[in-house]
């Protein structure tokens, strides 16, 4: 067999489907208090006879849901009115999650006729929403060709989940910038009509807000202040 013929035969079975779920759990993000679905990343060949869903954290293992003759019926307390399913049992979605959701899920999907039984693993991470972040103007140089500048983007929030990008926008069109919390941008005056944003995102969420540049570079009070010289000052 040639490689791309193993590779045809591997993609048509579905043993391989059962290989890579388990040797790497389907990573998931949700929202607390959103709804987030768990459900295989690859079309199940086979009809489904039954399904039972399997909740895990700190090693301790749940049954939480079965179902059987197209019913579902949930097994524990935590989540209660909260699960529904769909595509013959194989997936399920978590309404109003909480942050006690986080940890790994396991689909035992029995096939139909065969008796022969799919783990599918995924591993579901409930998110805080992020903050709104807050641009500040370090420094500003401005001169008759350029308009040279410091941002910085922070937010009030400890969380080690969240991180830091920036675009530019000039008449509708976005063009990313720099990662990170602080950018150091140099402009002439045909920009100046444009925006910053600062976007801060975890992978379940994320905000953004602006900065026009009208207002760093266009001020006229800090053009006059700055001339042969720096001022530094925040907005917002
Ligand atoms: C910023 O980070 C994201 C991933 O978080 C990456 O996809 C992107 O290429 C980065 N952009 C720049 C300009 O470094
Ligand atoms: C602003 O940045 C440009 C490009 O980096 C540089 O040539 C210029 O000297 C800078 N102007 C000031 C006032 O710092
Ligand atoms: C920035 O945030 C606003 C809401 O504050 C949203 O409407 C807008 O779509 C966001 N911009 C981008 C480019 O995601």
């Amino acid at each position: 067999m040639s490689v791309s013929e193993k590779l045809l035969v591997c993609l048509l079975s579905p043993a391989l489907l059962i290989v890579t779920a388990q040797v790497s759990p389907i990573q998931v993000s949700g929202l607390i208090t959103q709804s987030v679905s768990l459900a295989p990343t690859e079309h199940l060949a086979h009809p489904v006879e039954d399904v039972t869903w399997y909740y895990a954290s700190n090693r301790i293992k749940f049954r939480i849901a079965d179902f059987r003759n197209q019913q579902l019926s949930i097994q524990h307390s935590q989540f209660s009115q909260r699960l529904e399913v769909d595509n013959s049992g194989t997936r399920l979605w978590i309404r109003e999650l909480r942050s006690e959701d986080t940890g790994s899920y396991t689909a035992a999907i029995v096939r139909q006729g065969t008796g022969q039984t799919v783990d599918l693993t995924f591993t579901l991470t409930v998110y805080e929403p992020v903050p709104y972040p807050e641009i500040k103007m370090e420094k500003v140089w401005i001169t008759p060709d350029w308009c040279n500048f410091t941002l910085h983007c922070s937010a009030p929030t400890k969380s080690s989940a969240l991180s830091y990008s920036w675009m530019y926008r000039h008449k509708e069109r976005y063009q990313p910038y720099t990662n990170g919390t602080t950018i150091h941008v140099s402009l002439q005056p045909e920009s100046w009509d444009g925006e910053y944003l600062c976007f801060i995102h975890n992978p379940a969420d994320q905000k953004n807000v602006s900065i026009s540049l009208q207002t760093i570079c266009n001020d006229n009070s800090i053009r006059k202040s700055t001339t042969g010289g720096y001022n530094s000052r925040s907005v917002l």
